[in-house]
């Protein structure tokens, strides 16, 4: 039996992603800020948030919308200062809510003081906190950069600098220069400027950004060609999962963390293999509460680099496989997992995994509520999700896409002498780009969906559909979306036993409508069976149910209709049920 309080808390904690540009304007200049959020915090209340991440909020040029710091200690005037925060803070705390924040020490802002210094001279303190190396030179005495390494948003990992005549390393944009983890100076003071400063302050913990690619490779030489079309190569393998990794969190844990008890989410892309991940989240291994895996939300992008964007359709089993190993990998082990369907790199989970046309819009997005709520560990919503907000409308073009990553790969397929590549990476946008959750959050039907003031002129165009998607319309009916969200929220704390914390079991698993699974205390005593229709056609009940109808006894609740009139025998279109049962 687990006993409460041997848990740490942010496991049957529900997180929430605030994107704060696009979250709550409050005085009218189109841009979310943090006052916007606090008078928005009691909406988070009643759905039943015990934690906010807020997405970067800190001083920055803005290249990628934030995560580009050019001052840890400041707030980007537009979101607010550093009283707001502290507000925010109280705000929460006042509520029994906490706080994290985004911890982006990968790479700064080329507009940081660090890399200002770094970049001044070869002989300045600060050299070797960035990653610099000299060109390399051709058969004809061309300059070349040192590797072949493609980077995130299209194109090379190196940018050359006059003055000191050296290339810089940088994963994402040349506006983003990678810090050198390897100087421990480097690493003193991003324990201290960046983390103790807001930790010191009464921050909660950390979402901490691109966590495995602090170590890398010190040979620094070129990755196989695998994308013969191209003059960059992924390299992941050079630069992520390094070798001096573990020791670095191990570091920041106990130089940091553990002193102030904050709790810590990685972001870990690249990492196929359980065992790899294992290594980051053991609980004895003392480096991250838990991370995010990517497998399930990748569903869909053609591999992380120059492909991301050539949409592959996938089928239920495929997702039934991922789910099931990020589920299962802890099972045994003192590590622990996350549950989330969306964040801020994208697309909506309606869109991508259930369906957003008028008639399946709501049953997909209540199904995949009850899908997310009933999965084990440590659950993360993101803001919209809990009011079924949708992916931008296909007919919007290029030009309502803001993100540095859309726009490169798109400028990018726009250089290729095959015009077909234009419509591809558009379509892949369409279903995959970041920029489709950055819409400005839907409080209500006026204009802009009250996220900004009428006559103002928010960031990113809100979406069409927002008179009829909209917090405002949701919260008097009880049978929204949002309504469904509160419910299943408060099932998942009172069933934490199975629904948290319960091992995860597939059942019918070659099924392609029907996602079916089982949830079992880790005592053995209860029981649960959730199967969810991810398909657009009414779908037979599977036999589990009718064949081990004693276990499962009791219909919890569905999604679709009201307990009493649900049919014995089949799954509308998009409905999602659970079963409660006892064990033999
Ligand atoms: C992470 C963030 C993403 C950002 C990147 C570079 O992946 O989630 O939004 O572009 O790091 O900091
Ligand atoms: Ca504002």
């Amino acid at each position: 039996m687990i006993s409460k309080f041997a848990q740490p808390w942010w496991k049957e904690a529900v997180f929430y992603q605030v994107y704060p540009a696009s979250f709550k304007d409050s005085n009218g200049d189109g841009w979310g800020d943090i006052r916007g959020l606090i008078s928005k915090i009691d909406h988070l209340k009643d759905l039943g948030v015990d934690v906010v991440w807020l997405s970067p909020m800190f001083e920055s040029p803005q290249a990628d919308m934030g995560y580009d710091i050019s001052d840890y200690q400041k707030v980007y005037a537009p979101y607010g200062t550093v009283q707001d925060v502290d507000d925010l803070v109280e705000a929460c705390h006042k509520r029994g809510m906490r706080l994290i924040l985004d911890l982006v020490v990968n790479h700064t802002s080329k507009e940081h003081q660090w890399f200002k210094e770094s970049r001044s001279s070869k002989d300045n303190p600060k050299r070797n906190w960035y990653i610099w190396k000299p060109a390399r030179y051709d058969e004809e005495g061309n300059r070349r950069p040192p590797t072949n390494w493609r980077s995130y948003f299209a194109g090379g990992t190196w940018t050359w600098d006059e003055l000191t005549q050296e290339y810089y390393l940088h994963l994402y944009a040349s506006d983003q220069p990678d810090l050198n983890w390897d100087d421990e100076s480097c690493r003193e003071a991003i324990y201290e400027e960046t983390m103790r400063f807001w930790l010191n302050r009464g921050v909660d913990g950390f979402r901490v950004d691109t966590v495995n690619k602090y170590s890398k490779r010190t040979d620094f030489v070129d990755a196989a060609i695998t994308d013969p079309t191209s003059e960059w190569q992924p390299a992941p393998e050079m630069w992520c999962n390094g070798p001096r990794i573990h020791e670095f969190l191990k570091e920041m844990n106990s130089k940091v963390l553990s002193h102030y008890d904050a709790v810590s989410v990685g972001e870990l892309s690249n990492t196929p293999d359980p065992e790899g991940v294992l290594e980051y989240v053991r609980a004895s291994e003392k480096e991250l509460d838990m991370v995010f895996q990517f497998d399930m939300i990748r569903l869909g992008t053609g591999g992380g680099f120059g492909g991301k964007y050539d949409y592959q359709p996938w089928k239920l089993t495929q997702m039934k496989t991922f789910v099931e190993r990020w589920q299962s990998f802890i099972e045994g082990t003192d590590g622990w997992t996350t549950v989330f369907c969306e964040n801020h790199d994208n697309g909506r989970a309606v869109s991508r995994f259930g369906n957003d046309s008028p008639d399946h819009w709501q049953n997909s997005a209540k199904m995949i509520a009850l899908w997310q709520t009933t999965l084990t560990g440590t659950l993360f919503l993101y803001q919209g999700q809990e009011i079924g907000m949708k992916n931008m409308p296909a007919s919007w073009g290029i030009e309502e896409y803001k993100d540095i990553e859309s726009n490169n790969f798109y400028r990018e397929a726009e250089k290729d002498k095959d015009v077909s590549k234009r419509e591809q990476v558009m379509k892949g946008l369409q279903i995959l780009a970041r920029d489709h959750s950055r819409l400005p959050f839907q409080w209500d039907g006026s204009a802009h969906g009250g996220f900004t003031s009428p006559d103002a002129v928010p960031w990113m165009r809100a979406h069409d559909d927002l008179e009829s998607i909209n917090v405002a319309v949701q919260q008097g009916d009880c049978d929204s979306v949002l309504s469904f969200y509160k419910r299943m929220l408060l099932l998942r704390k009172q069933h934490a036993d199975l629904f948290v914390h319960g091992n995860f079991r597939l059942v019918d698993e070659d099924n392609e409508q029907v996602f079916s699974y089982t949830k079992s205390s880790l005592d053995g005593t209860k029981e649960a069976l959730v199967v969810l229709n991810f398909s657009d056609n009414i779908q037979p009940i599977p036999d589990i149910l009718t064949s081990a109808k004693r276990k499962y006894s009791t219909l919890l609740l569905s999604s679709a209709c009201s307990t009493s009139s649900v049919s014995k025998t089949d799954l509308e279109p998009y409905e999602g049920r659970v079963y409660l049962g006892l064990t033999d």
